[in-house]
C-alpha cells in the first residue's frame, strides 16, 4: 500500500511536534532536577521517554506504508521556568498543539480516503485526551495547594505519584 503524498507530508510535519515535545519534557526534567524537585524531574523524564515512543510510532508508520520518514530539524527548547506551575502550563500548551496537529492529520487522511492512517491515528486521539486531562488536573491541584515553600514539597510529591502511576500503567 502506498500512502497518499499529502498524508505523508503531513505525518512528516507532525514528527517535528512529537520531537519538540520530547525536547520540552527533557528540558523541564533537567530544570526540575537542577532545582531539587526530584519527583517532578522523574515525572518529566518519563514524559520525555513517552514522547520518544510516540515519535518512533509515527516514524515507523510512515516507512511501513511506503513513505519516507525524515528526521526533523529542531530549535533549542526553553530551559528555565519560573515555577512548577509554569512547567505544567507550558506542557499543557505543548500537548494542545500536538492534539490540534493530530486532528488536522485526521482531516487530511479522511479527505484522501486513507482509512489505514485514520485507524493508526485513533490511538493518538485517546492519548492526547489523557495527556491534556493529566495537565489540566495537575494545574487545578497546584493552584489549590498554593505556592509556599511547604506547598512545593507536596506538589513535588503529587507529581511523583503520577510518575509512579505511569510506570505501573506501562508494565500492563
Ligand atoms: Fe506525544
Ligand atoms: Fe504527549
Amino acid at each position: 500500500m502506498l500512502i497518499p503524498k499529502k498524508v505523508e507530508a503531513a505525518l512528516n510535519a507532525h514528527l517535528t511536534l512529537e520531537m519538540a515535545a520530547l525536547y520540552h519534557y527533557l528540558a523541564v526534567a533537567s530544570w526540575c532536577d537542577s532545582k531539587g524537585y526530584e519527583g517532578s524531574a522523574s515525572f518529566y523524564y518519563k514524559q520525555s521517554a513517552e514522547e520518544q515512543t510516540h515519535f518512533m510510532k509515527f516514524f515507523n508508520y510512515i516507512n511501513q506504508v511506503g513513505g519516507h520518514a525524515e528526521v526533523p530539524e529542531l530549535k533549542k527548547p526553553t530551559s528555565t521556568f519560573k515555577s512548577i506551575l509554569e512547567t505544567c502550563k507550558k506542557s499543557l500548551e505543548a500537548e494542545q498543539k500536538v492534539t490540534q496537529s493530530v486532528y488536522k492529520l485526521l482531516d487530511i487522511a479522511a479527505k484522501e480516503k486513507d482509512h489505514a492512517t485514520q485507524a493508526f491515528l485513533n490511538y493518538f486521539v485517546d492519548e492526547q485526551l489523557e495527556e491534556e486531562m493529566q495537565f489540566s488536573r495537575l494545574i487545578s491541584k497546584i493552584e489549590l495547594i498554593g505556592s509556599g515553600p511547604q506547598a512545593l514539597y507536596y506538589i513535588d510529591k503529587e507529581i511523583e505519584k503520577l510518575a509512579t502511576a505511569q510506570a505501573g500503567a506501562n508494565t500492563k
